[in-house]
C-alpha cells in the first residue's frame, strides 16, 4: 500500500544541522527575518562599489547611499567657493561653511547641492582631484557621517564608501571589502568618463585612482581599512554576472549565518 508510511522519519531526519541550514534558507526570507539590514561596502578608489552598492538595492528594495558623492559634493562646494585650488585647501574657511552645505539625494539617485543637481560637476576630474584632500578634515568627516546615518535611519540600506563598515556602520549586518588591480579600475572608470562626454587618459585616471587609494589609506581619520569582519572580494576579473552571483552567495551565508545566532 502506501509507501509514505514507511518514510515517516525521526526529527532528526528532518532537522538539518546549522551549517546547512545556512544554505538552503531563501535570501528573501532572510531579508524578512531582519529588520533594517544594512550592508555595508568598502573599498578602493574605482573598483565598481558603487555599481554594485546600486544593484543590490534595487534587487532587495533597499536604500541606497553614496556616500563618495557626499564628499565630492562639498569638495564641488569648496572649488566654486575658491577654497580650494592648485591642490591647496583652506580647511578652516570649508569647516565653517559646513552649515551652509546642505546635501541629499534626488528619486533618480542624483547629488542635489543647496538644491542644485550637481551629478555631473561632482564627476569630473577635478573634483577627483580634490576630493581626498576635503574628505580627510576631520570636521567634514563628522558632518558626513552624522548626515550618512540620519538619511539610513529607519530604512534597509546599502552604502558604500571608505569607513562605512569601520566607522559609520561598525554593526552593519554585512560587511564587504572590494578590491581590484589598479590598472583595470582606471580603464573601467577611463570607460565610464569617456561615455559621459568626457575628454581624459588613462595615465592620468590612473595616477588619481593610485594617488586617492594612498591619500585615503593613509589619512589619520577614519582611513580606508579592511574592518575585521569585512568579506574581501577581488573583483579585477570578474564578469558583473559572476560578481552578482558570488555577492548573492555570501550576503545570503552572512545572513543566515547571523540569524541563526
Ligand atoms: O567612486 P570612486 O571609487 O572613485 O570614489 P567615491 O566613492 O566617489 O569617493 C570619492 C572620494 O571620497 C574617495 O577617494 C575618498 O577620499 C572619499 N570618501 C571617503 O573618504 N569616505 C567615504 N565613506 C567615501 C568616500
Amino acid at each position: 500500500m502506501a509507501s509514505f508510511l514507511f518514510v515517516k522519519t525521526e526529527p532528526k531526519h528532518v532537522i538539518f544541522p546549522m551549517e546547512m541550514r545556512t544554505f538552503v534558507t531563501p535570501l528573501s526570507i532572510l531579508i524578512k527575518m531582519n529588520d533594517n539590514i544594512t550592508i555595508a561596502i568598502d573599498g578602493v578608489s574605482g573598483s565598481g562599489k558603487s555599481t554594485m552598492a546600486r544593484t543590490l538595492a534595487k534587487k532587495y528594495g533597499f536604500l541606497y547611499v553614496d556616500s563618495g558623492a557626499m564628499y565630492r559634493a562639498v569638495t564641488y562646494y569648496a572649488i566654486q567657493h575658491h577654497y580650494l585650488s592648485d591642490g591647496e585647501l583652506l580647511k578652516n574657511v570649508l569647516s565653517a561653511d559646513l552649515n551652509k552645505i546642505d546635501i541629499s539625494f534626488a528619486k533618480d539617485g542624483h547629488t542635489i547641492l543647496n538644491g542644485q543637481d550637481v551629478e555631473k560637476e561632482i564627476r569630473s576630474m577635478d573634483v577627483a582631484a580634490g576630493v581626498s584632500l576635503v574628505a580627510a578634515v576631520p570636521e567634514v568627516r563628522m558632518a558626513m557621517v552624522m548626515l550618512q546615518r540620519a538619511i539610513s535611519a529607519h530604512n534597509s540600506v546599502v552604502m558604500d564608501g571608505r569607513d562605512i563598515g569601520t566607522v559609520v556602520f561598525p554593526n552593519a549586518n554585512v560587511k564587504l571589502f572590494v578590491t581590484s588591480d589598479p590598472k583595470v579600475r582606471a580603464q573601467r572608470r577611463l570607460d565610464e568618463l569617456k561615455a559621459k562626454g568626457t575628454e581624459v587618459d588613462f595615465e592620468s585616471v590612473l595616477k588619481n585612482i593610485v594617488e586617492r587609494d594612498r591619500i585615503d589609506s593613509t589619512r589619520e581619520v577614519s582611513p580606508l581599512t579592511k574592518a575585521d569582519d569585512a568579506i574581501e572580494l577581488d573583483n579585477s576579473y570578474m564578469s558583473i554576472e559572476e560578481q552578482n552571483a558570488i555577492l548573492d552567495k555570501i550576503i545570503s551565508e552572512t545572513l543566515a549565518k547571523k540569524t541563526s545566532k
